[in-house]
């Protein structure tokens, strides 16, 4: 048996199948449930094994996130997230997770530096927003733009190559929140704001989005300071769908600016990314509290189709500990910004209360889970609902980048394929129109 590094192996697990018995390997980490290496399943005893959805399944070695769902735990590179949220400033973060270590004054000046001096976008990057209506979705308008950057950066395309791996990522981080910002500008019919590189990562990014040239632009503290856990909140979250999704493109070799825009395509859906914008259309249609009950019931009427947004996570059986630093986030930014009655969280409060103790949710462990209050947060700091899941996309961007990265970097890293269960029309001929 081939492992990397920091794999240990346990033991084995025996599988007997039609009379034949195999040994599998048991693996550990260093943390986290063991992991039975079937990778020589099929040569043994001739079968597959069966995941939809890859729920039960660990498709690679990662150092970077490490979640605990029963606990609700959720570390990157080691540290709880929580100290990350309360200390760290998000660059520190970037650093961390694309290096495996936090900076040095040293290294974090450096790092902030070259990190600044790729925010711009090459002056022909304008004419794509150009091509898209004023009321495109600005995911949509992401997603292209930053497929697009494969055209101007043939050379990352040369993955192989370290310096182009990492000039590559940092010019992703970098350049992110502009296209991300000048998105949000288009389709308002504003003129674009550029980066401004005296600015910290989040800070820039407010300018960007509410500047307007023709008047200065006051950067308040306690909307930066929530930015900038907001981003370090959303930065990484393990092999997650869109991550998965950059590991997929990535595994074929593909530029690494492809890759980020199938993770972007992948978080765009409303059971992924985009749950934060559908909690406040869920609110905005439940309405007041009066309704909460109704909407319960159809909740738990499955013939409905309709879910709880922002409750229920697939790794997550317990509070997502984002959740808790995002609630205590959302009503610190509100009342620093002076909303003391917000109708919206005063149904946000009602309806988890109603949720937490109702025995539909308690039996399948449905809890809030990030998106509940960050919706919330960021409607209060006059963030539009529809840039809700191009913000996740902004702070994501460093998880998706990490993660390419170490997937490229891995010994012996080949072409990600799934495996199915065939179960359509056995081998038949083929038959003319005429007589079908
Ligand atoms: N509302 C009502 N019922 C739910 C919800 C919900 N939000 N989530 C799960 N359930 C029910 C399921 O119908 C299922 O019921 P059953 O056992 O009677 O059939 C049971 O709880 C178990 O759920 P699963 O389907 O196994 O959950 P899964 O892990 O597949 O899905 C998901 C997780 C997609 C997040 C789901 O909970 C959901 O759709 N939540 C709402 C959307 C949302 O908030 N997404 C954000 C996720 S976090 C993020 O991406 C940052």
């Amino acid at each position: 048996m081939s492992t990397s590094q920091n794999e240990g192996t346990q033991g084995t697990a025996t599988i007997s199948l039609g009379g034949k018995t195999a040994e599998f390997p048991v693996l550990s980490g260093t943390l986290g449930q063991d992991v039975v290496d079937i990778r020589k399943l099929p040569a043994e005893l001739g079968v597959f094994t069966f995941d939809p959805g890859y729920g039960e399944t660990a498709s690679c070695n990662s150092k970077i996130t490490f979640i605990d769902g029963d606990k609700g735990v959720l570390l990157h590179r080691g540290y709880p997230i929580a100290q990350l949220a309360e200390h760290a400033s998000y660059e520190e973060v970037i650093y961390l997770l694309l290096n495996g270590e936090l900076p040095d004054q040293a290294e974090s000046d450096k790092f902030t530096h070259t990190l600044r001096n790729h925010t711009l976008l090459h002056e022909q990057i304008r004419n794509f927003f150009n091509g898209f209506r004023r009321d495109a979705h600005p995911m949509a308008i992401l997603c292209g733009t930053v497929g697009a950057l494969s055209a101007f950066y043939p050379d990352a395309g040369d993955i192989a190559v370290k310096a182009h791996r990492d000039l590559a990522a940092m010019r992703l981080i970098a350049k992110i929140p502009t296209i991300a910002a000048w998105a949000y500008k288009y389709t308002q019919g504003e003129a674009f704001i550029y980066p401004r590189n005296d600015l910290n990562y989040a800070e820039n990014f407010l300018s960007m989005m509410f500047a307007r040239v023709s008047e200065p632009y006051k950067i308040s503290p306690v909307l930066a300071r929530a930015m900038n856990r907001i981003l370090i909140l959303h930065a990484d979250h393990e092999q997650n769908a869109s991550t998965s999704t950059v590991r997929l493109a990535g595994s074929t070799g593909a530029n690494p600016f492809a890759c980020i825009a199938a993770g972007i395509a992948a978080l765009w859906g409303p059971a992924h990314g985009g749950a934060n914008e559908a909690v406040l259309k869920m609110l905005a249609q439940i309405g007041s509290k009066e309704n909460i009950p109704d909407f319960i019931s159809k909740v738990k009427d499955k013939n409905s189709g309709v879910k709880l947004m922002g409750f229920g996570h697939r790794v997550y059986k317990n509070f997502d500990p984002r959740a808790k630093i995002m609630q205590q986030t959302c009503h610190e930014v509100l009342e620093e910004l002076g909303i003391k009655d917000d109708p919206l969280l005063d149904l946000a409060i009602e309806l988890e209360k109603i949720a937490i103790n109702d025995d539909y949710f308690v039996q399948r462990k449905l809890y809030p889970n990030v998106d509940f209050y960050s919706g919330i947060i960021l409607k209060a700091m006059g963030i539009p609902t529809s840039m809700f899941t191009v913000l996740f996309a902004v702070a994501r961007t460093t998880g998706w980048v990490s993660q390419w990265k170490e997937m490229i970097e891995e010994p012996g890293q080949r072409i990600s394929r799934p495996r199915q269960l065939y179960t359509g029309a056995p081998k038949r001929d083929f038959v003319p129109v005429d007589k079908r």
